[in-house]
């Protein structure tokens, strides 16, 4: 059956934004979704605290790509810790929203640009709060389980 896009993830599913892998990136997350198997890789280069470059790759669903694209525009240009209050939700927003079943691909961006960060923090020493990282919280879920 075939799936009720908008405009817009289409858009990012077929041009999707900031593909590709960044040498020498400052942070690199990469996570998967324990529902299907796909895997998004971030790459983030971060000087003086803002994300001045961003690229992913992401072997996953047309949702996925698109989210993994939309993900990239919003944290570019960004302070790390805007980039650290991005939520799926804000992400499919931005989508113009996505089916309801496929909600859950968006939660991949969101988990692969926290854990770029954390990346970002851990080789740079720098200090936070481990409860920001929590493994499989899926904080801001949308209940899609
Ligand atoms: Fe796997 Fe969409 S089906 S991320």
């Amino acid at each position: 059956m075939a799936m009720n896009y908008s405009p817009l993830v289409m858009d990012h599913f077929q041009n999707p934004r900031n593909v590709g892998k960044i040498e020498n990136a400052d942070g690199v997350g990469e996570v998967g979704n324990a529902k299907c198997g796909d895997i998004m890789k971030i790459y983030l280069k971060i000087e003086n605290d803002i994300i001045v470059d961003v690229k992913f790759n992401t072997f996953g669903c047309a949702s996925a790509i698109a989210t993994s694209s939309m993900a990239t525009e919003l944290i570019k240009g960004k302070p790390v810790s805007e980039a650290l209050e991005l939520t799926n939700r804000a992400v499919v927003e931005a989508l113009g929203g996505l089916p309801a079943v496929k909600i859950h691909c968006s939660v991949l961006a969101e988990e692969a640009v926290k854990a770029a960060v954390k990346d970002y923090y851990d080789k740079n020493g720098i200090e936070y709060d481990p409860e920001m990282f929590k493994e499989g919280g899926c904080a801001h879920c949308c209940h899609c389980d």
